[in-house]
């Protein structure tokens, strides 16, 4: 059974669904099965700033509804980078060794991450200046982390923005509409082409193939010419304007986000073809609702593999889904790795292969 250990662990960046399924896996397998204790950090590294630390113990009655819930119970943050900390008098602060500091302070023989590329290269940063046994778990709606097939989250998304795709159809059959819905996924179109491919759209645009409004007025009219006089259009966030523009809004606190694709496409496709047009942005409702079997599947089965790396004493590594499989990698090599869309790949092939028009 091996020496009895306390872990903590924590969620950071974005939410999504499916974070407290990897909780609930990760407490039942280390109370459960080893009868170590957990503690689950609160915020983020934003927990180990604070002094003392922000932590709760978790036991199997703290989980029992978590497998269903979307968000996070420990609460998370995709703000503060701890080695370039914004202070609340405008200056820039390291505080990577108050978290530490924390760590250590709670006596913790381990930590477990969930996070997204970002948030696991801070966490193993902070680990290795601070001798933290770390375990990475990947999870982010844009599934866009290096070798692994799949990240937590991201079913859900693909099924929350498929159902959108469902349920535009036939508002946009009854009006004649161009319907265009915009998709999250940062810089990666994976949640446009999948969910685009199953949601049955006529033209999707992710940031990986460049498009011409021409080419996407031209589906159009063809599609016209066919007897169908609506069309939907999938469009991920990043995707540029013809001239290669970001298309960001500013959100709180002067950051900017990705948003406004959408409007800008609706405006150039009804200048350009006389369509009407209509815009939905998805946004945040792609990181809510009820997570998908497949994301609770797979937060069950990352949550008990990264409990057992600890149990083998094998850290600075992610869990990773590869050819049917739980597996792990060595952290640095998944995150050196970006995952966009292969414009070569089975996604793009099968979205040709149907007629769908992805903008080239
Ligand atoms: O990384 C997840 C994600 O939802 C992206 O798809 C999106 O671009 C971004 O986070 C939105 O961030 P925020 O929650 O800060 O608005």
């Amino acid at each position: 059974m091996g020496e009895h250990k306390r872990i903590g662990i924590l969620t950071s960046g974005g939410d999504c669904a499916g974070l407290n399924a990897v909780i609930r896996a990760v407490t039942h397998r280390a109370v459960g099965s080893y009868n170590w204790e957990v503690l689950g950090i609160l915020r983020a590294t934003y927990g180990l700033m604070h002094h003392p630390p922000q932590a709760m113990k978790l036991d199997r009655e703290k989980v029992i509804r978590a497998l269903t819930n979307a968000g996070t119970m420990l609460g998370t943050t995709n703000k503060g980078d701890p080695f370039a900390f914004p202070m609340p008098d405008g200056t820039v602060r390291d505080r990577s060794e108050e978290i530490i500091a924390g760590y250590h302070e709670l006596g913790l023989d381990a930590l477990i991450g969930i996070g997204g590329d970002g948030s696991l290269a801070i966490l193993r940063k902070l680990a290795q200046q601070g001798n933290i046994n770390f375990v990475g778990i990947p999870k982010t709606i844009d599934n866009d982390v290096g070798i692994t097939e799949h990240s937590i989250g991201f079913d859900t998304a693909v099924n929350i923005a498929t159902e959108a795709l469902d349920r535009l159809h036939f508002t946009a059959a009854s009006h004649d509409r161009v319907m265009i819905l915009e998709v999250m996924g940062r810089d990666a179109g994976h949640i446009a082409i999948s969910a685009g491919i199953a949601g049955g759209a006529d033209i999707i645009l992710i940031p990986e193939i460049s498009y011409s409004i021409d080419n996407v007025c031209r589906k159009i009219k063809e599609l016209q010419e066919q007897g169908q006089n609506f069309c939907i259009v999938v469009v991920s966030e990043a995707v540029c304007t013809e001239a290669g523009d970001k298309v960001e809004c500013l959100v709180s606190f002067g950051e900017r986000r990705y948003g406004g694709i959408g409007h800008y496409l609706a405006e150039s496709i009804s200048a350009a073809s006389g369509a009407e047009t209509r815009v939905t942005v998805l946004g945040h409702t792609q990181r809510g609702g009820t997570p998908s079997p497949l994301d609770r599947l797979i937060a069950s089965a990352f949550g008990v593999a990264a409990v057992d790396l600890i149990a083998n004493e094998e850290y600075d590594r992610m869990v990773t889904w590869q050819n049917r499989q739980v597996m792990s990698v060595p952290i640095a090599e998944a995150i050196s790795q970006y995952q966009a869309v292969d414009p070569k790949g089975t996604l793009v092939k099968t979205a040709r292969g149907l007629g769908i028009c992805l903008g080239d």
